[in-house]
């Protein structure tokens, strides 16, 4: 059969052979959890034929005795990231590769969001002359986003931040393979480490995408080692915490930069974005979105059909500039949204209470 033809039948995949192939996977994901393997410690696997896990040696010594066991999809789950951090990522923007460690987040499509603060940063100076402008990059994983802002404004002084110990492990040995002197690392739940490297002219947060799950806020995992596992989707609290605090490590004229996707509208996993709950504290400058690329990736490895065919609408990232509210501005917001809760008569004059708010 030539490869156009294999093609074509693939291409075709019923609906019941799509649920068909669902179920064998979920089955062998099932199996490999059930599946446990020896390792020894210099990381070979007492299994004919299977990858040595780099990462064992690293993390036990080869000293000790004895072999590990470890579950089939541990084994998986160790090789593919080993394979990643031995070669690298390339991101076609930064000058060297990063090499992420175990655990950490990263991702290699989309990149637009990348693009959007890449072509920001280009424009962006500190407010005050006198300063080099103190940047903090937040949830920063792998690292990308502070490398980013390195090369863009080599004077800056960037301080790396997670909750994820892994990612603090990466970037501090990153920092060190790349003889890199001039960006901090410090883990943090949000700004609550962070209080004495305050206040920042810029703060870019690139969260999580998509909102946690009910059943596992339920059990609830935040701040704990779970978050390596977990950590990629967000808690109901996350962006409420956010825009509650942020206001206190900004500058007067400093900018938060959250990058954020429609991505979980679009695939109905959220009814709205939680972005608008930024608009009560924090004053919104601008927002830019743009289009995310369809590549052969986005599409289902089996079928190979488009799976933009299961979107609400196009996915897009997005960056959100915001600034510090004035006191006034907070008045007036407080009032609007008291309004619109009890009714405007409650005030009467509508405008006028919020003209004078802050007064
Ligand atoms: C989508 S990843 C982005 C990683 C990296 N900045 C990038 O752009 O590839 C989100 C990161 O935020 C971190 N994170 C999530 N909640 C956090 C919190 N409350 N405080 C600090 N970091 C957090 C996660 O551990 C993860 O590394």
């Amino acid at each position: 059969m030539s490869r156009n033809m294999i093609a074509k039948r693939v291409s075709f995949v019923s609906t019941d052979e799509a649920a068909t192939l669902r179920e064998r996977r979920r089955l062998l994901r099932d199996a490999a959890r059930r599946l446990f393997v020896r390792v020894q410690r210099s990381g070979e696997l007492c299994l004919e034929g299977g990858p040595a896990l780099g990462y064992v040696p690293v993390m036990y010594g080869k000293k000790s005795t004895g072999p590990l066991v470890f579950r089939a999809n541990d084994v998986t789950a160790l090789n593919v990231a080993w394979q990643f951090f031995l070669n690298g990522l390339n991101y076609s923007f930064l000058s060297h590769k990063l090499h992420p460690f175990f655990g950490v987040y990263f991702t290699l499509s989309p990149t637009e969001h990348f693009q959007l603060l890449r072509d920001w940063l280009k424009t962006w100076k500190p407010s005050s002359p006198s300063r080099d402008g103190r940047v903090l990059d937040l949830g920063t994983g792998s690292g990308v986003i502070s490398f980013l802002v390195q090369q863009l404004c080599p004077e800056a002084e960037i301080l790396a931040s997670d909750r994820c110990p892994n990612a603090v492990f990466s970037v501090t040995a990153e920092l060190q393979r790349a003889m890199i002197p001039r960006i901090r690392v410090k883990r943090s739940d949000l700004f609550e480490e962070l209080t004495e490297e305050a206040p920042f002219d810029l703060i870019i947060f690139n969260p999580p995408w998509v909102p946690e799950p009910p059943e596992r806020s339920a059990a609830t995992t935040a701040g704990t080692e779970a978050d390596v596992v977990f950590g990629n989707d967000y808690p109901p609290e996350l962006f409420p915490r956010l825009f509650a605090e942020v206001s206190e490590v900004l500058q007067p004229d400093g900018h938060l930069l959250v990058l954020f996707s429609n991505y979980a509208q679009c695939r109905g996993l959220a009814e709205r974005s939680p972005m608008e709950d930024g608009l009560r504290t924090l004053k919104l400058n601008q927002v830019q979105r743009r289009p995310v690329e369809e590549t052969d990736r986005n599409k289902h490895r089996q079928t190979r059909r488009d799976k933009s065919w299961s979107f609400k609408e196009k996915h897009q990232v997005e960056l959100w500039d915001f600034m510090k509210k004035n006191d006034r501005a907070i008045g007036s917001a407080l009032v609007l949204e008291i309004c619109a809760k009890f009714g405007a008569d409650m005030f009467g004059d509508r405008d006028f209470w919020c003209q004078n708010a802050a007064k």
